[in-house]
């Protein structure tokens, strides 16, 4: 039997909820991984609106618009719709098939130590997260990645706990339903699994403070949007804190306990960086100065991805046909894995 390349090429699966437009911390906590992926793997990425509801259903008025924005967020931050699926979680009901079956086997003590439930159940206010569908969706999230029966799932640090789960789901489906009748197994003993368990592919999340010198983070209102203009990037930069210790102009500084030099760290180039350090231990720049380098450094990483997005933006038909043909091959290869779980499990005929 030939194999055809896609075939040869391991299985990557990633999604994000929808939250809005994408900051600096979403795309090198995510984004800027997925697009050195695409060409090694075979990729689907998607947007994970039904996980939105699991915290939003109350209000689901920005989830449409959130939704489009991250689409365009990702196009512009270089997911190529030519090497890898887009598309929408909610355009792939088969999800929803195997998260049901999935709800029969899993038992509720699984979901309950899950460490993201409690933690965001006390650290949510406002939201009445006692539902069946918040203490469900790590189980939902194990049914986006087994349906493509993936290899790896590159995902951060926060999330490497919903992955465990999703392995330890995939074993016990596995065990409870066996691709073939046992006594066939016994006789054979490679029989593969329907559900193969997937691997964590951990992004190196780089140190990303936001202006205020915390972790950049929507809910901190600290963030630089990979949608900001130069204008806007420079504006939020110069407020930003640095080195608590320098504070006159002829203060030396310390660049490693300064946030602003972080950012250098992850955008600015070697040569820059070395400037920069040198510039503040001898007091040889000023702060203002040294921001203005991270800026270039900002709008020059910005600069092609803004460029892409807004030629999407323009064409909006262009990117609902992006996403009907991904979620068309996603649809295809989710039903693939469902006829084998349907036949495992016993249903249709
Ligand atoms: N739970 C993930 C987050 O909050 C998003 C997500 C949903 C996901 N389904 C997934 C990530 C499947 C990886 C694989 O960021
Ligand atoms: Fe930070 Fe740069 Fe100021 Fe040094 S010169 S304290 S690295 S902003």
């Amino acid at each position: 039997m030939s194999i055809s390349p896609s075939d040869q090429k391991k299985r990557v699966l990633s999604g994000m909820r929808p939250t809005g437009k994408l900051h600096l911390g979403n795309y090198m906590g995510a984004l800027y991984n997925w697009v050195r992926l695409q060409r090694d793997y075979e990729c689907y990425f998607f947007i994970a609106d039904w996980h939105a509801l699991t915290t939003d259903y109350a209000d689901t008025s920005q989830v449409r618009e959130n939704t489009r924005d991250v689409i365009l967020d990702f196009l512009g931050g270089g997911l190529d719709p030519e090497q890898c699926t887009l598309f929408v979680q909610s355009d792939v009901k088969e999800h929803a098939e195997l998260f049901l079956l999935f709800t029969m086997i899993t038992p509720l003590g699984w979901l309950e130590r899950v460490p993201t439930y409690k933690e965001q159940q006390e650290n949510i206010t406002g939201k009445d997260l006692s539902t069946y569908g918040f203490l469900g969706y790590p189980l939902l999230q194990s049914a986006d990645i087994l349906i493509y029966q993936a290899d790896f799932v590159p995902v951060g640090q926060d999330q490497v706990a919903h992955v465990e789960l999703t392995r330890e789901v995939a074993r016990r489906f596995n065990q409870i339903y066996p691709k073939q009748s046992p006594e066939l197994r016994a006789r054979s003993s490679d029989a593969e699994a329907v559900l193969p368990e997937p691997q964590v592919l951990l992004t190196p999340s780089p140190k990303l403070p936001g202006t205020d010198g915390r972790k950049m983070s929507k809910s901190y209102g600290n963030t630089i949007l990979l949608t900001d203009p130069e204008p806007v990037i420079r504006q939020k930069l110069k407020p930003m804190v640095t080195d608590p210790a320098r504070i006159r102009r002829s203060d030396p500084g310390n660049p490693e306990v300064c946030p602003v030099f972080d950012l250098h760290k992850v955008f600015s180039s070697a040569e820059v960086q070395q400037k920069a350090r040198e510039g503040c231990t001898t007091a040889g720049i000023g702060c203002i100065e040294c921001k203005s380098w991270v800026a270039d450094a900002i709008v020059a990483e910005l600069k092609p991805i803004q460029e892409r997005r807004s030629k999407y933006e323009s064409n909006p038909r262009m990117v609902t046909e992006i996403l009907a043909e991904g979620s068309r091959r996603a649809s295809m290869r989710a039903e693939q894995t469902m006829r084998e779980v349907r036949k495992a499990v016993g249903l249709g005929d």
